[in-house]
């Protein structure tokens, strides 16, 4: 079996380890371990009889519904497939442009929309060697930003920074397009000082992406929308196939964005659930966590990665995210989600005796 470029991968890792894919502990993929919440069963419970009809290609009352959590009028949302579908379209809109500046290491999938559509990537390399992760200077990389595009994350997957809207605004100024994706911005408390969707009316040449799939723990139903001008929205709606969200991915989100208890729920295990994760990996002398905003930590390693995540798999069951698939990390990295603090010890444990080898 090839080794996967995304995470949570329990098929390919069962194999390895010599399990069921249940009896895996997945720290591979970055999803809430407290939900889906018992909200979103009983909104599918509701609505599974809408499958016997299309759902409604403009995704009228889904519009609505996020327009008003994101405070801007209906015709500026495109709710998508996923975040991954929107970044399709982003994809090809950023490829217009002479060159799309990319800060890598990145998610992966962004090479596969900038590449469907032949775009130019420039590859800037963030740096790491800090306290803080530093943006690349992505003009001098770039050349005329009137004439480049950018395609950011925030907070960045796979380093966990969280960048401020002093850091990002001026480069939303300057280059001819900003696509944000904003996949993990709910697991941060406060979403004000880092946002770009307060700017979108602002700036038409921002596109913010936002995913419903980690923080409600639903990566199945595919749930992402795009907050951008109506103009722009429109020509990716033309892009697309008709029937892009499907009627339960559909159905649930006015139950998973009213349920302020799942919601508070969340906050409350992720801060000091990380903050745990944090120093139990610091104190393995091999190890070397970076400081995260979101629900995963990127850890830099003395041992192979890959290694051990093989003895892990093979000696204790655990999954963790090897960072072959980012280039530029290679076999001295790798990714952990923040799960319970029971298992977050648990990896910890098996992570110090494997590290020993
Ligand atoms: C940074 C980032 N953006 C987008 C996605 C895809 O999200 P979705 O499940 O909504 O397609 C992922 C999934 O891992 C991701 O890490």
């Amino acid at each position: 079996m090839r080794r996967p470029t995304h995470g949570g991968n329990l098929a390919w890792a069962a194999a390895i380890a010599g399990c069921q894919p249940t009896d895996i502990l997945d720290f591979s993929a970055s999803i809430n371990p407290l939900g889906p919440p018992p909200s979103a069963w009983d909104a599918i419970a509701r609505a599974w009889q809408s499958v016997r009809a299309y759902p409604d290609p403009d995704s009228r009352h889904l519009r609505q519904v996020l327009a008003e959590v994101c405070g801007v009028p209906a015709e500026w949302i495109l709710p998508g497939n996923g975040a991954a579908e929107l970044l399709t379209w982003a994809g090809r809109d950023l490829s217009r442009w002479d060159a799309v500046g990319l800060a890598v290491p990145a998610f992966a999938d962004y090479d596969r929309a900038l590449k469907s559509f032949g775009a130019k990537t420039v590859r800037c390399r963030l740096s790491l060697e800090g306290d803080r992760v530093l943006l690349p200077d992505f003009e001098t990389q770039l050349g005329d930003p009137s004439r480049c595009a950018l395609l950011l994350n925030n907070p960045h997957n796979p380093t966990g920074a969280g960048w401020t809207i002093a850091e990002l605004l001026p480069l939303v100024e300057r280059f001819a397009l900003v696509v944000v994706d904003e996949a993990f911005m709910d697991f941060l408390p406060d979403t004000a000082p880092y946002s770009l969707v307060p700017f979108v009316a602002q700036f038409d040449n921002l596109v913010v992406v936002r995913s419903l799939t980690k923080f409600y723990s639903v990566p199945g139903l595919r749930l992402g929308y795009a907050i951008g001008h109506p103009h722009r929205l429109q020509r990716w709606q033309q892009w697309r196939d008709p029937w892009p969200v499907n009627a339960l991915a559909a159905a649930i989100v006015p139950a998973l964005l009213g349920d302020t208890e799942f919601h508070q729920k969340t906050l409350a295990w992720l801060e000091p659930a990380r903050a745990q994760l944090y120093r139990e990996l610091t104190d393995l002398s091999f190890l070397r966590p970076l400081p995260g905003a979101a629900n995963f930590l990127l850890v830099e390693t003395h041992r192979s990665a890959p290694q051990l995540q093989e003895n892990l798999l093979k000696q204790h069951r655990i999954l963790i995210r090897d960072c072959l698939s980012f280039p530029e990390l290679g076999d001295r990295y790798f990714r952990v989600a923040v799960k319970s603090p029971a298992d977050n010890h648990r990896l910890a444990t098996a992570l110090a005796k494997v590290g020993v080898n």
